[in-house]
């Protein structure tokens, strides 16, 4: 059964460093990925416990930044959260992380084995990329800090904070890829449903 929102809530804010802003940058993620699984739900194409796993995965994506920052926070959530026995919410760690790449995208790096990297794209698939975890991975790319902005935005920012480089630019470029599929899934363009959103900010 998938771990309640109350539940999940809980989980973060026992991980959860109280200087720290990344837990009020999962609650904005999760914000916006409800207000995209009200909308798939009304058109049909998400079902209310897909929509629970999304806002659960959604506020439990970061969680593995309680233990490090570094580019491996998705690796370390994952293994968490599946020690902890939630496999399928420990998904959204992994998926926000690799972000829909291809195994042969996933490989050449300077911080991981290519083992390790088979390793970690083998934990997503099977089951293949879903609806749900594009929701996840663009409602992530539409949170700046603890700000909803636009995805453009939030990716210039990645750029100007990490540098940038061709794993961002694929990073940005499979955020609208993700938009798109969302937006014909809700049957309008993403960016205006999402618009009266923009600019909240958590503090
Ligand atoms: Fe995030």
């Amino acid at each position: 059964m998938t771990l309640s929102i109350p539940a999940a809530e809980a989980l973060l804010a026992k991980h959860s460093p109280a200087d720290e802003a990344w837990p009020r940058h999962c609650h904005q993620v999760a914000k916006v990925a409800r207000h995209i699984a009200e909308a798939l739900q009304k058109r049909g194409v998400m079902s209310p416990e897909d929509a629970q796993l999304l806002e659960v995965q959604s506020l439990l994506h970061d969680i593995g930044r309680s233990r490090t920052h570094g580019p491996l926070h998705g690796w370390s959530g994952y293994v968490m959260l599946r020690a902890l026995g939630h496999v399928r919410e420990a998904r959204g760690c992994l998926s926000h992380w690799l972000k829909g790449r291809d195994l042969h995208e996933v490989q050449p790096s300077r911080l991981w084995t290519a083992e390790f990297a088979t390793r970690a794209w083998s934990e997503l698939h099977p089951p293949p990329w879903t609806l749900l975890d594009s929701a996840l991975s663009v409602a992530d790319s539409s949170v700046q800090h603890t700000t909803i902005v636009p995805l453009r935005q939030r990716h210039e920012d990645l750029y100007t904070r990490y540098g940038d480089s061709p794993w961002l630019r694929r990073a940005a470029e499979l955020a609208e890829l993700q938009a798109e599929q969302l937006s014909a899934a809700l049957g309008c363009s993403l960016d205006a449903y999402l618009d009266p959103l923009f600019g909240d900010q958590l503090d």
